[in-house]
């Protein structure tokens, strides 16, 4: 028997139903602020993402490519935001382009708690204006979406990676200060420390942890328009009532990020996977993807991740997915079957039964189902023109209804149970 790839899962019901809930509130907020929800292709040419960066791990050694019959070299997406600026450079939209993207991403990486070799991002990207109120705006409707969900127990690391310059220039200042210390360093770091300095930042390992606490940081060096950049940001989030911690040493694992970079943490997990969303600024990127200039803001959000932080939060819990109403029909069939399409039909959703078994056994699936109200049809009922209902969840009598006005009664009764008391 097969089972699912190394590092992917199945959602089934009813974990996907929160799956769907979380989409629901995601498309909401971001709806309601102007975004348009963005579907590009799950793969690409190559080039789209090794114009990441080669010091991006992402792109190094996690990609998922391969090649297709006509010999091209393409790969399964590992994030979300170079597809989207290789369809604005590709569409040249008006500009603030706002928008938002549910997607499964792809990275060949050692599977563990809360990472998965195939994971799913909702994300939103702003590209074509280099305001710093954009970022405001992202980072403060990604902080509404999570409470909009109910998490609560989250904080958020803000940083700046300066204009493109202040970066490079950066980089070099590290290379050379971590080139004095290389010894110290974890061995598995040494080989990054002179090509990809800002990666050593980013070690988990403790022995570089230690050493890096002490190396230049690099909003020390940020160039006056960055700086003014940085604490419009500031300023912005402070006005919007969202907390943050500037954390200087917060560079990210992608290479494209000039000015601001963020990442939101989930107090309420334990594992070193407690990231639940992280974006930032790529004003290089749509050039460097070979489209004209344009400066672009954006984050990708992993909901594996936000449905374990809201599993620990207890956050997120309703269960949509139970229909209102079952139909049980024990004269063969056809009435159930028409029944539960004049429901659906009407707006009420419904279920059946199926496999004309007895109604002692479509009664044990309708209670499993979760519905609120079972119609039931015997041959009596078919015989004198009603229909029987039985209150699943109050297990009180049952009613007889008229068949003819059985839409009727059914959408009163489910309109007053769902009045608050
Ligand atoms: P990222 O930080 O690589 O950024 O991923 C964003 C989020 O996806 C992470 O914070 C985490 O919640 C989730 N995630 C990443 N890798 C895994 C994994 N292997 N398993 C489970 N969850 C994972 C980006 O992808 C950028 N495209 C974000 C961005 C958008 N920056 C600007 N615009």
């Amino acid at each position: 028997m097969f089972q699912a790839p190394k590092g992917t899962r199945d959602i089934l019901p009813p974990e996907s139903d929160r799956w769907q809930a979380l989409v629901g509130v995601f498309a909401d907020v971001f709806g309601r602020a102007g975004y348009g929800l963005v579907q590009s292709p799950m793969f690409e040419d190559i080039g789209v993402f090794q114009r990441l960066g080669e010091g991006t791990e992402v792109v190094r050694k996690e990609m998922y490519d391969f090649f297709d019959k006509g010999d091209r070299h393409l790969a399964l997406r590992p994030e979300g935001t170079a597809p989207v600026v290789r369809a604005f450079n590709q569409h040249r939209p008006t500009v603030p382009w706002k928008v938002w993207y549910l997607t499964p991403c792809f990275r060949y990486e050692e599977p563990q708690a809360g990472r998965f070799r195939q994971h799913h991002q909702v994300g939103a990207e702003a590209i074509g204006s280099a305001d710093p109120d954009l970022d405001v705006e992202v980072i403060a409707l990604q902080h509404d979406f999570y409470r909009a969900l109910g998490l609560s127990r989250l904080s958020l690391r803000l940083n700046s990676m300066g204009s493109p310059g202040d970066r490079q220039a950066y980089a070099e200042r590290l290379a050379a200060w971590l080139g004095q210390r290389v010894g110290e360093l974890d061995d598995a770091d040494r080989a990054n420390a002179a090509d990809h300095p800002l990666r050593v930042l980013d070690s988990k390992r403790e022995r570089t942890m230690a050493v890096v606490a002490d190396a230049p940081q690099i909003t020390d060096g940020l160039s006056d328009d960055a700086a003014a950049h940085f604490e419009r940001v500031q300023a912005g989030l402070d006005a919007l009532g969202v907390a943050y911690e500037i954390d200087p040493r917060l560079v990210r694992g992608l290479d494209y990020y000039t000015h601001s970079t963020w990442e939101f943490a989930a107090g309420a997990l334990t594992s070193a996977q407690n990231a639940v969303g992280g974006g930032g600024r790529y004003d290089g990127l749509a050039e460097s993807l070979g489209g004209k200039p344009a400066p672009g803001v954006g984050f990708g959000a992993g909901i594996e991740r936000i449905l374990l932080a809201a599993d620990a939060e207890d956050a997120l819990t309703e269960t949509a997915g139970a229909v209102d109403v079952f139909v049980v029909d024990v004269t063969g069939g056809n009435a159930g079957r028409d029944l539960t399409f004049e429901l659906r039909r009407h707006g009420i959703s419904a279920d059946r039964a199926f496999d004309a078994r007895s109604m002692k056994a479509q009664m044990k699936v309708a209670d499993r189902s979760g519905a609120r109200l079972a119609l039931l049809v015997g041959d009596d009922e078919l015989e004198s023109g009603i229909v029987t209902l039985r209150d699943l969840r109050s297990g009180e009598g049952q009613s007889a209804l008229p068949r003819a006005n059985v839409i009727n009664d059914v959408a009163k009764r489910l309109a007053k149970e769902s009045k608050p008391e």
